[in-house]
């Protein structure tokens, strides 16, 4: 089959490279020349293990390519991805305009009968007015639909080719056939239903996950005040089926370009449309304030973070990328510098962003080496589970009295880091 991606994000350069190995021929297209030329060079512009080796060999074989040009794209295609970013507006709802200004520019190239997939996390309502926006502009028939991606950050290229589930919204027979055949290689199940369940369904399993964490932290706040072990309730909860203990760890809140976003949205999308008091509102403050809460706590255990040199290892929002959308790092280090810390920052990665970050206070640098990170610090925050910094032998940091290690998602061994020393502080650990 002949298909476009447009966006050339995760979820534009995973798609089309997975499509691309099924044997279609795949164009990518991005108004971002700079983008766009490297992955003509085969150079993703974004860290994502296995990326680069998948798209070296479909850009090879000739089934995958890149263009700036919407006539290029779109002529001959008869599947359209628009895989650009919805960011959130200030009310907290879903900002369109890049799918709106995709749906103008592609218009006037599209070919009879070609469908225009909606991958990009949209509100229900989205497709009628897209359609619309499209319609002005062109006299050729087609048809929209909405396939939601759930891919993750850091492991995008495996989930996408096994997926637990692929969703297509549509409106026909004729277009859930098409998309089926093209998702088919895929092998897994297939749910059918209309465009607007389809895009409830993306937000509702990102908030629903998103609540998940949130309520698993808010257990844990209780375990510190009685004792309890958050570690030991996930183990003792997760046998009872319904439950479940897979992808549930406490820690200093959710971040990346999805959870905070999508619940900020679903939220705003509620109170739009009168349902003021809603739980996601509340998820999300509670999201939101509890990286400074978990600070202040700690400020006490470790007599004032003023004058404190800390280590804040991972500046990532989560492991295997370089990705730094609402990161816990850029909520902990600005919080520590205005208490008065010194902070280290390490990374594996995410290294371009961050010294344009860090170079802005001098109470913080940043270094690619652990090690460096870790010369006469007071504090350890372990605040990302790389594995460089989960498998890290610690014992030799230790230099004087007291020194603490925060353990902020629980990686580490308890006893083995108090053996070396430190005072250990976890999430909900006693
Ligand atoms: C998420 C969804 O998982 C994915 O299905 C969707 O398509 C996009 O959003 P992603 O943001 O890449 O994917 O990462 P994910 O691994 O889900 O983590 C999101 C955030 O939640 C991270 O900050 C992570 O550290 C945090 N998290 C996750 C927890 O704090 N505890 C958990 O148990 C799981």
């Amino acid at each position: 089959m002949k298909i476009c991606i447009i966006g050339t994000g995760f979820v534009g350069v995973v798609s089309a490279a997975v499509f691309a190995s099924f044997g279609n021929h795949v164009i990518g297209l991005d108004v971002d020349e700079t983008k766009i030329a490297k992955l003509k060079k085969g150079v993703v512009p974004f860290y994502e293990p296995g990326l680069t080796e998948l798209l070296l060999e479909e850009q090879a074989s000739g089934n995958l390519e890149f263009t700036t040009s919407y006539e290029t794209a779109i002529k001959d295609s008869e599947v359209i991805f628009i895989a650009v970013g919805t960011p959130s507006s200030p009310t907290g709802q879903a900002d369109l305009k890049f799918v709106w200004a995709v749906g103008e520019s592609l218009a006037s190239y599209l070919q009879k009968d070609a469908i225009v997939v909606v991958k990009s996390t949209v509100p229900p309502g989205t497709l009628p007015k897209l359609e619309e926006k499209i319609r002005a502009r062109t006299k050729v028939k087609f048809t929209t639909a909405a396939v939601p991606e759930f891919l993750k950050e850091g492991t995008a290229v495996q989930d996408t080719l096994h997926p637990d589930r692929i969703v297509i919204g549509a409106r026909d027979e004729k277009t859930f056939e098409k998309l089926a055949a093209l998702h088919a290689p895929l092998k897994a199940p297939i749910v059918k239903i209309s465009p607007e369940s389809a895009q409830m369904a993306k937000y509702a399993a990102n908030a629903y996950l998103a609540t998940r964490i949130t309520f698993i932290n808010q257990i844990a706040d209780l375990c510190e005040k009685n004792g309890a072990d958050v570690q030991e309730i996930v183990e003792a909860i997760g046998y009872d089926r319904r439950i479940g203990n897979h992808y549930w760890y406490p820690g200093f809140g959710y971040g990346g370009s999805c959870f905070p976003k999508d619940v900020r949205e679903l939220a705003a999308y509620s109170r739009a449309i009168g349902e003021d008091s809603n739980l996601l509102n509340k998820i999300n403050d509670l999201n939101e304030h509890r990286i400074p809460k978990l600070l202040d706590q700690y400020d006490k255990i470790v007599g004032g973070w003023k004058r404190k040199k800390v280590a804040v290892l991972g500046l990532s929002f989560k492991p295997n990328t370089d990705d730094m959308r609402e990161a816990p790092s850029l909520k902990v280090i600005p919080d520590l510098l205005e208490k008065g810390a010194t902070v280290k920052g390490f990374d594996p990665k995410a290294v371009p962003i961050v010294p344009f970050f860090l170079q802005e206070h001098k109470n913080a640098t940043y270094t690619d080496k652990l090690v460096e990170a870790l010369e006469n610090v007071d504090v350890i925050l372990a605040l990302i589970e790389w594995p460089e910094i989960t498998t890290y032998d610690f014992s030799g940091a230790r230099h004087k009295q007291p020194q603490w290690f925060i353990d902020s998602r629980n990686q580490f061994n308890k006893s083995q880091i108090q053996n070396w020393g430190y005072t250990y502080i976890g999430i909900g650990r006693p």
